[in-house]
């Protein structure tokens, strides 16, 4: 356990700070007007600014986002429990970002532009994975410091992981009752739980490209969590007999299984992370823990590119 106790040191005065979310207006520049400005500094950064503010911390306000950092114990582990929850949010939403961008593309049958999108994709999932690598650092006494101040709160009600789960096909009515009560939050919750996934899209593409996909899974309660076709594993199958470059069909369903395999993982992680952390006790959401996550270690998302590769 540390027993030495954490230091704050003072970064933003919280009383400063504009906490709005809204945009905040700047000026933008362009070759032209960077091009004088380094021509009259004489190469030299611009370090004199006017107002009470600067534009690299206008553009993002960053003043406001690090002030978000106040763990409510004096255990020395719960700020790095805390950084990284946050940036954890901030890589689920970069990572929705994409693979909502991908649907589009999808949908727009522009299966090239989806494929670059999905790349970046997986990288993020396998950089939120290593995110682990610092949170195992906590140890079961560091974390039991500051835990009884987690009252209930608890990851299963980020609602943007659940967005994530979502956009990729597994639905839950259950966990997204959880956001019923948060008008800010709940319509956008609504409406991914009742919209198809990327899959479902994936999917309705290989029926426009003429595979012969039944109605089933093409026209269903899209709230309800996506189970095996046949006839969209028939489907890839067929694909996955030409797997050269050329067919993008292919290179679709190596892009989506390789998001797949990387959730996985992160669930894996999750899981092996949390037994070293707590071990068998209950979590603070409510579930068994550790047994829970076990449990949702064995989550597939895209089925039929699973069931197929018994298959060669
Ligand atoms: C390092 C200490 C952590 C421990 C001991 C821990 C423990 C747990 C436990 C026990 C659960 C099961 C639900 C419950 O709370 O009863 C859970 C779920 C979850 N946790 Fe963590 N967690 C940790 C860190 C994090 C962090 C930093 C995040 C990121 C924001 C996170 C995200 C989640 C999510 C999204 C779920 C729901 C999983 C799902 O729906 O499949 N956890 N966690």
């Amino acid at each position: 356990m540390p027993t030495y106790k954490p230091y704050f040191p003072q970064i933003v005065d919280p009383d400063g700070v504009d906490a709005s979310a809204a945009p905040r207006p700047m000026p933008t520049t362009t070759d032209m007007s960077r091009e004088k400005t380094s021509q009259a500094t004489g190469g030299e950064p611009l370090t004199e600014f006017s107002g009470t503010s600067n534009p690299y911390i206008d553009y993002q306000s960053i003043d406001l986002l690090l002030s978000l950092q106040h763990p409510r114990s004096d255990g020395y582990d719960e700020m790095c429990f805390f950084v990284m929850g946050q940036v954890k949010e901030l890589l689920f939403r970069g990572l929705h970002f994409e693979l909502a961008n991908a649907q589009v593309q999808l949908r727009k049958d522009e299966v090239e532009n989806a494929l670059v999108i999905l790349a970046r994709a997986k990288a993020m999932v396998e950089y939120i994975t290593r995110s682990w690598d610092v949170l195992s650092t906590i140890t079961p006494e560091g974390f039991n410091q500051f835990r009884d101040n987690l009252g209930t709160a608890s990851g299963q009600l980020s609602f943007m992981y659940r967005h994530v789960e979502f956009i990729l096909g597994n639905k839950s009515r259950k966990l997204a009752h959880a956001h019923r009560n948060v008008p800010h939050v709940w319509p956008g919750i609504e409406k991914a739980l009742n919209s198809p996934s990327l899959y479902d899209d994936a999917v309705a593409l290989l029926a426009r490209n003429g595979h012969a996909i039944d109605e089933r899974a093409l026209d269903r309660d899209w709230a309800e969590d996506y189970a095996e076709n046949d006839s969209v594993k028939t489907a890839w199958l067929g694909i996955y007999r030409q797997p050269d470059a050329g067919n993008l069909l292919y290179r679709l369903g190596e892009a989506l299984i390789g998001i797949d395999e990387h959730m996985s993982i992160y669930r894996w992680r999750h899981f092996i992370s949390v037994h070293r952390i707590i071990g068998y006790k209950p979590g603070t959401g409510g579930s068994a823990g550790v047994g829970w996550l076990e449990g949702v270690t064995s989550h597939r998302f895209f089925p039929e590119l699973w069931a197929i590769r018994t298959l060669f």
